[in-house]
């Protein structure tokens, strides 16, 4: 398969520096371009402050490109770019996805901006990957990752659909890189001098969760009709979110029952052969340690990872720490790697289903 012509756009942001990670060896897409803000641009790629804990690859010299100036779509176009991975704030997003998707140019979005829009799957794909029918109509071909914090939650009750979900309530605790690198590298955060609300959020998660266990029709999504309550908070570690859940269901459950449906979670035949799909959905331990357990690739933890030649790595989502509440309720707890899971990895995830599904316009 011939590797596609792609924009990381986010030079020196978390996000956009773990999709330039991912992309280095990545088998199916290629990064000939990279954009940013005004303050950036121009500047050679190697020469911008380089954010991960892990080495800078050796990439090709690029240099960052205006995203919001007027002659940015033409300079992709006349790079052949195909396919871009949006990496920016909301309200850039805002004013550049969709004119890159009228260009001909395919998104995958970490932002908030377009989730749910009528048109633009939502989509995490070990939940409704039947939703990514609805990429490249009018629109163009545009498609978005969720909030973060909602992978360890929405993977975990995807496993648990058949038991006939009534009601979910979660808590998170969520890690400083999930608001950006300045709240990562912001020294009184790391010695828990921080805000924990996070203004927003809570409602964020509810309503892409009723999305994501939506019907879609017709390009429009009738969200799941079960009782959703959330409380999201930051704390003071500087990657992974962990939530807490308590799930009632119309049917009797068991610690048995409920083991058997986690191991036995697995992904349609498509999402199975990509490359940034883990070995298991989901990694099922006694009890959460959120040092020990960052990095899962659904059958071991590494303390020593590196995304740009390991595409699995830090991709599962890890469950643990199951309490049986009622003869029809539980609490467990999830937990996964924001910026891979919950970001880059899950969009790029994404790009490789639209891929392998065949749903690109250029062979
Ligand atoms: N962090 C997470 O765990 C996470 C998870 C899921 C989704 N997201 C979403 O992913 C996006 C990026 O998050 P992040 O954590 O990577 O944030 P970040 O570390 O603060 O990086 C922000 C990026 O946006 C770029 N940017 C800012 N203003 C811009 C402008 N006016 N024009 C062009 N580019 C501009 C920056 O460009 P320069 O490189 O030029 O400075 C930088 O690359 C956000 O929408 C966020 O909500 C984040």
């Amino acid at each position: 398969m011939r590797r596609r012509p792609s924009v990381v756009l986010g030079a020196s942001g978390l996000v956009g520096q773990r999709m330039q990670q991912r992309l280095h060896n990545h088998p199916w897409f290629e990064m000939k371009a990279v954009g940013g803000s005004a303050s950036t641009a121009g500047t050679l790629l190697d020469d911008v402050p380089w954010r991960l804990q892990e080495n800078r690859p050796d990439m090709a010299s690029l240099v960052v490109h205006d995203v919001l100036s007027t002659s940015f779509v033409q300079e992709m176009l006349d790079l052949d770019i195909e396919v871009a991975f949006s990496c920016l704030p909301s309200d850039v997003a805002e004013r550049i996805e969709s004119v890159m998707t009228q260009a001909g140019i395919a998104v995958f979005s970490n932002s908030s901006h377009h989730r749910g829009e009528e048109g633009i799957p939502l989509v995490i794909p070990d939940v409704n990957p039947s939703h990514m029918v609805a990429f490249s109509t009018s629109k163009g071909a545009h498609a978005c990752g969720t909030n973060c914090t909602l992978v360890p939650l929405a993977v975990p009750l995807a496993a648990l659909r058949g038991f006939g979900i009534q009601k979910v309530s979660m808590r998170s605790e969520q890690a400083l890189s999930g608001a950006g690198w300045r709240l990562l590298y912001n020294q009184d955060a790391h010695s828990g001098h921080l805000s924990p609300d996070i203004p927003g959020e809570a409602e964020k998660v509810s309503e892409e969760l009723l999305h994501v266990f939506g019907k879609l029709e017709h390009q429009h999504v009738s969200p799941a009709a079960f009782g959703v309550e959330v409380h999201c908070q930051r704390v003071a570690r500087p990657d992974g979110h962990q939530v807490y859940v308590e799930v009632e269901f119309s049917e009797p459950v068991t610690r048995e029952s409920i083991t058997e449906a986690f191991s036995s979670h697995d992904w349609d035949s498509d999402t199975k052969s990509c490359p940034s799909t883990p070995h298991r959905p989901l990694h099922l331990v006694e009890r959460i340690d959120v040092y020990e357990h960052l990095w899962s690739d659904g059958i071991q933890f590494t303390t020593n990872p590196d995304p740009s030649i390991n595409l699995k790595t830090g991709m599962a989502v890890v469950i643990g720490n199951i309490e049986m509440r009622s003869s029809h309720s539980f609490s467990f707890s999830g937990y996964s790697h924001n910026t891979i899971r919950g970001a880059a990895g899950g969009t790029l995830l994404l790009a490789e289903l639209a891929l392998i599904q065949g749903r690109f316009s250029k062979a």
